[in-house]
């Protein structure tokens, strides 16, 4: 479902998101903190680079995206044609290149929960220790559903900013920041949690 709504609303997308909403510049300041010039960052579900991924080359970084949708993906090569960009499902792709940093930037919301940890424990695994990772969660506790975006229909799944501050704790990660970017609402707004962990040494 969300494979084919992101192909058909990706110029729509681009146009309504190009500029950092609420603190998001901040959450990414600190992930690029506990990057070195040059490190490269995998932006996962990195949509058309915009403005995440702009940002980070702006930064002196490198990115490397992965997107499953293959138009959103074609604006990010568009946007940022010296970066790297792989059309891969969070759930199949494998990190193979030394990575600094990771965003799963209002992505891992689209997968089913039961999938959260296993893509956590492979992103955070992919890190050196004192990197940093960014993300989005759902703000309540709720099942999977299906909301509309520009005529299209998208699923969305998450854990509570609990239970997925939890899975990073197991995972070896401690939390830098967590906190509401917009608070549940008790109907259509399920609210949306930002959550920035370092992975810590054994
Ligand atoms: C809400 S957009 C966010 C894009 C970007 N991270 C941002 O902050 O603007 C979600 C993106 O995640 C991608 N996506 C959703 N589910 C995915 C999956 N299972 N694997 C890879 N990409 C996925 C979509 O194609 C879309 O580009």
């Amino acid at each position: 479902m969300n494979l084919e709504s992101y192909n058909q609303i990706a110029l729509q997308w681009a146009a309504a998101r190009s500029a950092f909403f609420g603190r998001e510049r901040q959450y990414l300041d600190a992930v690029l903190a506990a990057t070195p010039a040059g490190a490269t960052i995998l932006d996962l579900g990195c949509g058309t680079g915009r403005p995440m991924a702009e940002y980070v080359v702006a930064q002196g970084r490198r990115v490397l995206g992965v997107d499953q949708s293959e138009a959103m993906l074609a604006l990010a090569r568009f946007n940022l044609p010296s970066e790297q960009w792989v059309l891969a499902t969070l759930e199949a792709f494998e990190p193979d290149v030394p990575c600094h940093g990771a965003l799963l930037w209002d992505s891992l919301f689209h997968v089913q929960r039961r999938d959260h940890e296993p893509i956590l424990r492979k992103v955070v695994g992919a890190l050196p220790v004192g990197a940093r990772l960014m993300l989005t969660v759902g703000g309540s506790a709720h099942s999977a559903f299906v909301d509309t975006m520009f005529g299209q229909s998208f699923f969305y799944d998450s854990n509570t900013p609990e239970e997925s501050e939890q899975i990073l704790g197991a995972l070896g990660c401690r939390i830098v920041i967590g906190e509401f970017m917009n608070k549940p609402d008790g109907g259509r707004d399920k609210g949306r949690y930002a959550i920035v962990a370092e992975k810590l040494g054994t």
